[in-house]
């Protein structure tokens, strides 16, 4: 049995029917602050509440046996984490304390932790790979580089494995079509232009056109949620198999492909067979011009590639939203 948390947000709803999927037995412990019920797939066991809740954790690790827990759960509003810190460190940094005591009182040793890009901080180097030194700018950031340098302690002084997997822009939906992306408010770029085309906002912003890229747009770096999702299919499976050997390991996830926001919204314009009405702002602070993953650790120690390119990434996405106008409501 997997225990994955935050199970009912974006990403965690795809992981969960991709694990169903190959026949994991899932529990998935959601708040619902901002996921949704319909997400989760009906194979998985779904117990509303805290990731970090003690008693809730003695029930599942008394009920059930738990081989892995994989933790999505998470506040992740970068904007938000700096007008409201303590909020991050107490839902991202507390809450997963919280778990990791349970974890390691019930001798429960693998752990897949979403971390991500923002704890690179704004890079002086155009391809990221893992060796780059971390200085992340937000509560966000410095939340998840906080948690990764716990499990680090951890690992070395107990018998605990983990693989914190740093993502770069999550996209896309699953090809059925099922699950997408539904947040509130929106921050991310995809579905805020998608929405657009489908005549929900009036105009599409974008932060800055005179950065040093080849439009003057910010260059980010897509990863098809599906081909995410088989990146936490193939840590587990690492962990599963690799018993009796320590792991302590960090991979970035990306699709090593630079997209510029300009590039993003004739590309969607494309796809969604309509044209978009841009308003150009002033560069947002903290945004760093260019952020393109190196995957290379990942697809040389577990055998990850991805399979969407940005044309088939928007496809599913604007599938998605074409099915579910309103999203899951
Ligand atoms: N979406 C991205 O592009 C991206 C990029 C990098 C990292 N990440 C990380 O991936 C993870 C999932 O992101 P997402 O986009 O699916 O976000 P999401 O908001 O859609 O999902 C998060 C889920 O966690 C739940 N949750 C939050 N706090 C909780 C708590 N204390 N206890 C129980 N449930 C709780 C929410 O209700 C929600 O269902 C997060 O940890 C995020 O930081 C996401």
């Amino acid at each position: 049995m997997i225990l994955v948390t935050g199970g009912a947000g974006y990403i965690g709803s795809h992981v969960v029917r991709d694990l169903a999927d190959r026949g994991y037995s899932v529990i998935v412990i959601d708040n619902l602050t901002t996921g949704h019920i319909e997400a989760v797939d009906k194979r998985a066991i779904f117990i509303r509440g805290d990731a970090g809740d003690p008693k809730l954790l003695d029930l599942i690790f008394k009920t059930y046996s738990i081989q892995a827990v994989m933790h999505f759960a998470a506040s992740c509003l970068v904007g938000e984490s700096v007008v409201h810190p303590l909020k991050y460190y107490q839902n991202n940094v507390v809450e997963t304390v919280r778990l990791l005591q349970k974890m390691t009182e019930y001798q429960i040793k693998h752990f897949i932790f979403s971390s991500t890009c923002a704890t690179y901080g704004i890079p002086n180097q155009s391809t990221i790979d893992e060796k780059l030194p971390t200085h992340p700018i937000n509560p966000y950031g410095k939340s998840k580089l906080m948690i990764e340098t716990m499990l680090n302690s951890i690992s070395a002084s107990a018998d605990f494995n983990y693989i914190a997997l740093r993502y770069f822009n999550v996209a896309g939906a699953h090809p059925s079509g099922e699950v997408g992306e539904d947040h509130d408010p929106e921050t991310h770029l995809i579905p805020n232009i998608l929405r657009h085309l489908q005549g929900k906002s009036s105009y599409i912003e974008i932060w800055g056109n005179d950065y040093a890229t080849s439009d003057g747009t910010c260059i980010r770096d897509y990863i098809h949620v599906t081909d995410l999702s088989a990146g936490h299919i193939l840590a587990l499976e690492y962990l599963l198999k690799n018993q009796g050997r320590k792991t302590a390991e960090i991979f970035n996830l990306g699709n090593e492909h630079g997209v510029s926001v300009l590039e993003m919204i004739h590309l969607c314009e494309q796809v969604a067979g309509a044209k978009a009405n841009v308003k150009i702002q002033p560069r947002r602070k903290g945004d760093p011009p260019q952020l393109v993953a190196s995957s290379q650790k990942i697809r040389t120690v577990l055998g990850w590639a991805p399979r969407y390119d940005i044309i088939s990434t928007i496809e599913t996405a604007w599938n998605w939203h074409r099915k579910h106008p309103n999203g899951y409501n």
